[in-house]
Parts: structure tokens; sequence; C-alpha cells
């Protein structure tokens, strides 16, 4: 695992390329990226459900969630960074979805909710360029009511081999260009969350060559 970029540099990325971020994303990970997201939002959201999005950037996933919600329900959208906030708020509005969304903000290493405050959490693309993600991930399980379901999805190494060093070399390549990489880089939780006391419902990496995704849901016991 590479060493994560200092927190600072990443906020500054993020509040650089928030015009972009959503193209470059999606397009940089042909849309790969999206189906993590579609898929974590369709095993997890329910229609009145009271939701957190954690380094929810400019809301690629809060407004797929939005969509599903009841007039009971809400997405709060937790991020660093004041112009990803921005961009996911004009996105909202521009799509009537305004009164599902809450845009916060804060760190993810300390989310600014009591205990057991949300239904369920997700978690798309956004540990990745924290320096302690299990950190974050035990702070996601804090506001997560017992019962709920915590979904992440992350870069990950493939499990094959050969996959394995050809991403490494493209990812070297790519770390060098912060305002490409965007700081993320292939991380690894499931070891740490095994030793956590929650039920692990699922965990699969998909992808090819050089992006793959690990996708983890766990419910709080
Ligand atoms: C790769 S983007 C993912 C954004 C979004 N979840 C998605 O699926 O497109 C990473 C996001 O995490 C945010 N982020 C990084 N470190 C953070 C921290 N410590 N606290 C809160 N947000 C953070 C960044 O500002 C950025 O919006």
């Amino acid at each position: 695992m590479k060493k994560a970029l200092n927190p600072k540099k990443v906020k500054s990325i993020y509040n650089y390329s928030y015009g972009y971020y959503d193209l470059l994303h999606t397009m940089g990970t042909f849309r790969m990226d999206e189906r993590g997201r579609k898929h974590l939002v369709e095993k997890i959201v329910k229609p009145e459900d009271y939701i957190l999005d954690a380094g929810g950037g400019t809301g690629l996933t809060a407004l797929k969630a939005a969509k599903r919600l009841n007039e009971n329900g809400k997405i709060v959208i937790l991020d660093f960074s004041e112009k990803m906030l921005e961009k996911a708020n004009a996105k909202a509005k521009r799509l009537g979805l305004s009164d599902k969304i809450e845009t916060r903000l804060g760190d993810m290493y300390e989310i600014p909710y009591p205990d057991d405050t949300f239904d369920s959490v997700l978690s798309t693309y956004s540990t990745c360029p924290l320096e302690n993600p299990m950190k974050a991930v035990d702070e996601m399980l804090r506001v997560l009511k017992p019962g709920g379901v915590l979904g992440i999805a992350h870069s990950s190494d493939p499990e094959n081999k050969v996959a394995r060093w050809l991403s490494s070399k493209i990812e070297n390549v790519i770390w060098k260009f912060p305002g490409l990489s965007l700081g993320c880089r292939n991380i690894e939780l499931m070891t740490g969350i095994q030793r956590l006391d929650v039920e692990i419902l699922e965990d699969k990496i998909i992808g090819f060559v050089p992006f793959y995704f690990r996708i983890i849901l766990v419910k709080k016991r």
C-alpha cells in the first residue's frame, strides 16, 4: 500500500479538481466506479432511511441514493472539501433533489454526529486517500445504528498475480501526478474489518486492469 498524501494536500487536490472530478473519475475508470456506487445503493438504500455518505464529494453516490428515498428519507453528504460540497449542492438543485440532500463539512476521522445516528452509511472511494482508513471505518461504524449496514467501495489490488503486477506498474505512473490519481491508492481494509464485531455480508472485487474496486458490506451488531 502506498503512503498516503498528507491530508492538506488531499484537500487542496479536491478543492481544485471539483469542476472536472466527475468526468475524471468516471471516464478515468471506464465507468467501473459507477458499478460500485450502483451496487451499494441498490443493496443498502431503503426509502425511509437516514443515510450518511462519508467523503461523499460531488454526490455521485448520494444523488443516486436520494432518487430512491421517500419523503421521510434523507442523505447527508459529509466531506472536508468545501468545493466538492458546493458542486454536490448545485447538482442536487439541478436535479430537484435538494430536499433529500444535506451537505456537511467535516472530517471522516471525526464524524460530527453522535453514536448510532444513521440507518446506513456509504463510503465510495473515500477511504482510498486516507492515511489511516481503518480509523474512518471505526468512525463510520460508530455513527451507524446497530443492525444498520455500512457499504464501502475502495480501490484494491486484484487477486490475480499478473493483473496485480500490471496494475501496480500503471498505478506507479498515475501516482506521480496527484491531479490524476486524486490522492487515491489501492488499500486493504478487510484484515482490519475481520477483527471488528460486525457481520460481513459481502466482500468482492470488481474491475479490470488497471482499476479494481473492492466492495464490502458489513452489518453492525
Ligand atoms: C475519490 S473522492 C470520492 C467521492 C465520492 N464518494 C464518489 O464516489 O465520487 C474522495 C473524497 O473524499 C474526501 N475526503 C478525503 N479525505 C477526507 C477526510 N479526511 N474527511 C472527509 N472527506 C475526505 C475528498 O474531499 C473527496 O471528496
